[in-house]
């Protein structure tokens, strides 16, 4: 692609704020803090997790950068970023979350692969770009179409950066042609995040983001975007984010028996606590997000403090003196996060704090890790517990 290139080596990364828990240096995987993540609503760039499978592209020349769109359309053809961005603009506010987000707490039970994460493999961005159904229009395929003329039913997004696991070549990954031309989707082409443009770790100069899906969809650094009969083949599409039950082992693993993974599950987490933590008796704060897939909104989020036992409801919000009502179009963002906070008197003693959500279509956490355990150590939605002593003794 002329105009951006991929290195093979990490001699050129982007500088990263220092605050970052760096889970792998090469190729660079980090997190914020819990305390951090929930600072805001809106998760500023900086404490916004990275996740990375080589080293990160470079623009040489943006004005040479150009985007093409082929496979089975009528008319293939090539954007400029100039002409991305006068499609009309839209500013979509989602959380992305990688699909190992709290594979270390899995990995404790029972070893999985893979890169481990705490709770904060996830962050909320306003994204800004041109809808891909609208850039899919430029090629023939109208709104609404879930097989062209041609045979196509998948969008298929390839990038620029070279990964081990696809023997050097670019992450792939697509999504089904009536996600991508259903505007209601959102799926977007970004190319700002929180109103600046796209910084280089997130994928400058042109990302897309699948609102509602795991992470590894939302290909990065884009180079080509191409409509194909099947989904795409790409390692981490067809070996990688796939969902097995817990009997799978390395030794009888059969990768074509399960579907890409998509959609993520009601998921929510604790972030002003540590997993074991010692606090002064009386007044606490229990404080985290909860987030669904598929633009499933969080009905409930249920706090104990018996581990389980009795629950009490904590109150759920997005933005500041807008009072949060699951999937009301007019005042919650449907793909966003939504955070929650309780604040309850723990005596002196021991306090087993657990959190779950519930989503707008009820779907809840599962209680026990080990029930949804899987070798590639993805989707851990399981009760969030935090153990916490109370002492009045010196901290
Ligand atoms: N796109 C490319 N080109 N290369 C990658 O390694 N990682 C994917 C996805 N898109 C990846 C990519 C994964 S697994 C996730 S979770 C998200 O990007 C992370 O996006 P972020 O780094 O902007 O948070």
């Amino acid at each position: 692609m002329p105009g951006l290139i991929g290195p093979s080596d990490y001699s050129q990364e982007p500088p990263r704020h220092p605050s970052l828990k760096i889970n792998a240096k090469e190729p660079f995987n980090a997190e914020p803090t819990r305390q951090d993540l929930i600072l805001s609503y809106i998760t500023p760039v900086d404490y916004f997790y990275k996740r990375n499978h080589g080293p990160i592209p470079i623009v040489e020349d943006i004005d040479r950068y150009s985007l093409a769109i082929d496979g089975l359309v009528e008319k293939p053809i090539h954007l400029s970023m100039a002409q991305i961005r006068l499609l009309p603009k839209y500013n979509v506010t989602a959380t992305l979350q990688c699909a190992g987000n709290r594979r270390t707490a899995m990995s404790q039970q029972l070893k999985v692969r893979g890169v481990g994460w705490d709770i904060s493999a996830l962050g909320n961005a306003v994204w800004g770009g041109a809808k891909l159904s609208d850039v899919l229009e430029l090629v023939g395929v109208s709104k609404f179409t879930s097989v062209t003329s041609a045979g196509g039913k998948h969008v298929e997004f390839i990038s620029i950066d070279k990964c081990k696991e696809e023997k050097g070549g670019p992450y792939k990954a697509s999504v089904p042609l009536s996600q991508a031309t259903n505007p209601e989707a959102d799926v977007l082409l970004a190319y700002e995040m929180n109103g600046e443009i796209l910084n280089r770790d997130h994928g400058y100069p042109l990302r897309v983001v699948v609102p509602g899906v795991i992470g590894a969809r939302s290909v990065k650094w884009l180079d080509r975007i191409t409509i194909i009969e099947e989904e795409s083949q790409g390692f981490f599409m067809q070996k990688d984010y796939k969902m097995f039950p817990p009997s799978v082992n390395w030794d009888n693993i059969d990768w074509s028996t399960r579907r890409p993974q998509m959609d993520f599950p009601v998921q929510s987490a604790i972030c002003s606590l540590h997993d074991v933590d010692i606090v002064k008796p009386g007044k606490i704060r229990i404080a985290g997000y909860a987030v669904s897939g598929g633009g499933r909104g969080i009905e409930r989020v249920d706090v104990s403090i018996d581990g389980g036992k009795t629950w009490f409801e904590a109150s759920r919000y997005q933005k500041t003196g807008v009072p949060y009502v699951s999937d009301d179009v007019g005042s919650c963002d449907k793909w966003a996060w939504v955070l929650f906070e309780a604040i309850v008197n723990l005596q002196s003693g021991n306090a087993d704090i657990v959190v779950k959500a519930v989503d707008s279509s009820a779907n809840v956490q599962p209680e026990n890790v080990m029930s949804i355990w899987n070798l590639r150590g993805i989707l851990n939605n399981s009760w969030h517990h935090v153990y916490v002593r109370s002492t009045a003794a010196k901290l």
